[in-house]
């Protein structure tokens, strides 16, 4: 089944095009639906499909790449009633746009309150602590594989979540819980997050 990617910007554009070269089948939209991505798909090639929100949403892992403010409208664009049976890939950070200040979230985890937001969904936090240009680039680095941070409160999504990311090449190290380790990986503030770590071979 392909991976459904809401947002294709800057963090959208990487992971779709890590996965495309894994040999994933990528369906991916944004807030000016497919026609606007007419020119992406036309690069990446034919196993990146644009499409609405609604299709993108409607995949088994569906990663979510909107700025923090628009998630709500995003989730809504969904329009999923049950998110049940899919994984949500939150790669997310509180903060960005228009002004950039980080969103007061009242000491709880950023990721918990966007699993908030797909209610039944099972959700992993992962791929927010790198930049867009490295999330691209190849995993495999001179020094060893780039390392990417997961977590989630569902073991076996975050499972499902690290082989995905290990076909693509990432040493993908789960942190366990999101109250533990989307805490360790959350920017801005968690010691993780915007670290560039290689795991020697
Ligand atoms: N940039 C970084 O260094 C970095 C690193 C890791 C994680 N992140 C996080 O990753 C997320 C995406 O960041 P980015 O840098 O990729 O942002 P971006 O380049 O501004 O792209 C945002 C994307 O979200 C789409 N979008 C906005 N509202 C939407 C909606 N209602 N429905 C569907 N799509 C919508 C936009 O589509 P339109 O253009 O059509 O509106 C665009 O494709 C953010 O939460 C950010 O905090 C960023």
């Amino acid at each position: 089944m392909p991976i459904g990617i809401i947002g294709a910007g800057a963090v959208g554009q990487a992971l779709a095009g890590r996965f495309v070269a894994a040999g994933e089948q990528v369906v991916i939209s944004n807030s000016r639906g497919p026609a606007s991505l007419r020119d992406l798909a036309a690069r990446t090639g034919p196993a990146l499909r644009p499409a609405t929100v609604g299709e993108a949403a409607d995949q088994e892992i569906v990663v979510l790449a909107v700025p923090w403010r628009r998630l709500g409208e995003a989730v809504a664009a969904a329009d999923v009633t049950d998110w049940q049976e899919r994984i949500v890939v939150d790669t997310t950070n509180p903060l960005g746009p228009p002004d950039f200040r980080a969103a007061d979230l009242g000491g709880r985890v950023s990721s918990e309150i966007v699993a908030g937001l797909v209610p039944g969904a099972r959700l992993v936090k992962a791929f927010n602590t790198l930049p867009p240009d490295v999330l691209g680039a190849d995993p495999l680095t001179p020094a060893g594989r780039r390392v990417i941070f997961l977590s989630g409160d569902h073991t076996r999504a975050n499972e499902r979540v690290a082989r995905l990311a290990r076909r693509v090449g990432w040493a993908a190290t789960d942190l366990g819980r999101l109250a533990d380790g989307g805490r360790l990986q959350q920017f801005p503030g968690g010691p993780l997050a915007a670290l560039r770590l290689v795991m020697e071979p």
